[in-house]
């Protein structure tokens, strides 16, 4: 069955194991945020979240993903016109203005969190400054409509209007997804669409919603490491992304810190 069929509907007991997985990852995003400084390499920010991932005795599911070859770390580390899938590298410094998006995903007890956020090194442009805001903005749209008995096209257009409306585009060609026991399950979420339209959420499911937003245009390219994939006009791009469990009580992001607010 191909992945994007295939949706699971999660008990509460297996949302809390999913709910540990996602602090352990919050904790590994949080030190290679800390890790991002001029100077630091993306493979720098790679070991900071790996560090964690160790001391908890637990793996991410990005390493070894099936691709054009083996995905070959445990995070993404995207920079400026990078939209998603960067490979970590010793070559690749950091420097101040830059914008960095780190993607990272946590196998725990069998379950897979993902989730990920772009950050500014030292003083940014206004237009980096606003694009971070507008990709995280509406990471939060799209998390406030993912009520049970809404659809799919009601988080999706959600996304779509917040980005467009401040004019920055979202990508077509890449997806949030379902998540559980794998990484990606169905239902693929788009960055754009229309409401009342798709799928019906249903409480237990569980989805990693990830807006991938480009200044100049929607388009893309794969870069000729067959991973990374940029804006095809080299525009600033920017990712952010958290796993979120559909509920009785409303959308509950499981890719948090303890006490951290999601601010939907
Ligand atoms: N968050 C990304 C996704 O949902 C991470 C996949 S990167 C890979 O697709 F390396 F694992 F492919
Ligand atoms: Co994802």
């Amino acid at each position: 069955m191909a992945w994007d069929r295939q949706v699971t509907i999660k008990t509460s007991h297996e949302l809390e194991i999913m709910r540990q997985a996602g602090r352990i990852n919050a904790e590994a995003l949080a030190a290679a945020r800390a890790a991002i400084r001029p100077g630091a390499t993306t493979a720098d920010v790679n070991a900071a979240a790996e560090d964690v991932l160790r001391k908890y005795g637990v793996y991410s599911p990005f390493k070894n993903y099936p691709g054009p070859y083996p995905y070959p770390a445990s995070t993404c580390v995207s920079v400026n016109e990078e939209l998603v899938h960067g490979i970590p590298s010793k070559s690749r410094r950091l420097k101040v203005g830059d914008i960095v998006s780190v993607d990272c995903g946590t196998v725990y007890d069998g379950f897979v969190a993902d989730s990920a956020f772009t950050a500014g090194v030292g003083e940014l442009s206004e237009t980096a400054q606003k694009l971070l805001e507008v990709t995280e903005g509406a990471l939060k749209a799209g998390i406030s409509q993912m009520k049970a008995g809404n659809r799919i096209g009601d988080v999706s257009f959600a996304i779509q209007q917040f980005v467009e409306s401040r004019g920055f585009h979202v990508t077509r060609e890449y997806t949030g997804h379902g998540v559980g026991r794998r990484m990606h399950e169905g239902p693929q979420v788009p960055n754009y669409g229309t409401p009342g339209r798709g799928m019906i959420l249903r409480s237990g499911m569980t989805i990693a919603l990830e807006p991938m937003v480009l200044v100049g245009t929607w388009q893309t390219r794969v870069l000729p490491d067959e991973w990374t994939v940029a804006s095809a006009d080299g525009s600033l791009t920017a990712h952010f992304e958290h796993t979120v469990a559909v509920t009785e009580n409303g959308p509950v992001i499981l890719t948090l810190l303890d006490g951290e607010q999601g601010g939907t």
